[in-house]
């Protein structure tokens, strides 16, 4: 046990260390991941109505949902897409979308056209949400939370990633209530909140 051969055994970690973290900072440098980008482009609500006799939302919620991959460097595979709405932070909804699983190359932008959030639930809400709903009747725009839910791996290069953590993108919508899907609803289009997708520390696939 020489003195020297002790300092060795220290500092070997502590190189291993560093070789592991210039790695990876190199790696990122080479592909900077940004986040996908999702936007509700158009909406269209043709029902909304709720009954406080039996406690029942009656909704029909069409959308249509733009993905962009701003990455050159970074594929991603949707592997599962859920859509679920909530209205005063009930949830009312929860559709899981047929598109997935699907793959979005680099720079690429996907449309969802269509989305139908259609059905009926038992919905109980308090004095103030229903004096919230009275308002929003009477103005005839409805507040309602998307919030989607996805599974995503990513290609980088060649490297094709296991499962991300689950994230969830929060879309605040105002939504006019229309007669019809086909006339225009006066629907603005409106950017979701994105929450970390690809770049959140906590949810970075398990290697
Ligand atoms: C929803 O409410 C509107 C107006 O309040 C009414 O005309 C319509 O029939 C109702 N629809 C259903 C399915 O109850
Ligand atoms: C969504 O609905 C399915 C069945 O309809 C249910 O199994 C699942 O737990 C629901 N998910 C959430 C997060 O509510
Ligand atoms: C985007 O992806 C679709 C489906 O894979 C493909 O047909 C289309 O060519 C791609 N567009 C670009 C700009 O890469
Ligand atoms: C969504 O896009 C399709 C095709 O572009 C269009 O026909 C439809 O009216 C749009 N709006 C909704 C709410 O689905
Ligand atoms: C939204 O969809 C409606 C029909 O559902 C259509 O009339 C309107 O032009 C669309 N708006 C946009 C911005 O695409
Ligand atoms: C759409 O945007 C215009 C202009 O900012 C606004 O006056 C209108 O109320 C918005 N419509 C909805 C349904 O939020």
């Amino acid at each position: 046990m020489t003195p020297r051969g002790g300092t060795r055994c220290l500092y070997f970690p502590c190189n291993a260390l560093l070789c592991l973290v210039l790695t990876m900072f190199i790696f990122w440098l080479i592909f900077l991941p940004k986040e996908p980008q999702f936007t509700v482009s158009n909406a269209s609500l043709t029902r909304f109505n709720f009954t406080d006799t039996d406690n029942t939302l009656d909704y029909n919620l069409a959308l249509n949902i733009t993905i962009r991959n701003p990455n050159k460097r970074v594929g991603i595979y949707y592997r599962r897409i859920q859509v679920f709405a909530n209205y005063r932070k009930k949830r009312f909804a929860n559709v899981t979308l047929p598109w997935a699983p699907f793959y979005q190359g680099h720079k690429n932008t996907t449309i969802l056209n269509h989305v139908l959030v259609e059905g009926q639930q038992l919905a109980v809400f308090g004095e103030h949400d229903l004096s919230q709903f009275k308002s929003e009747t009477a103005a005839g725009v409805y507040s309602i939370d998307v919030k989607i839910s996805l599974r995503v791996r990513a290609r980088f290069g060649k490297i094709k990633t296991p499962d991300y953590g689950p994230s969830n993108i929060n879309c605040n919508l105002k939504v006019p209530l229309s007669l019809s899907e086909t006339l225009p609803s006066g629907f603005n289009d409106t950017k979701c909140r994105n929450v970390h997708v690809l770049t959140n520390p906590s949810n970075l696939p398990r290697i």
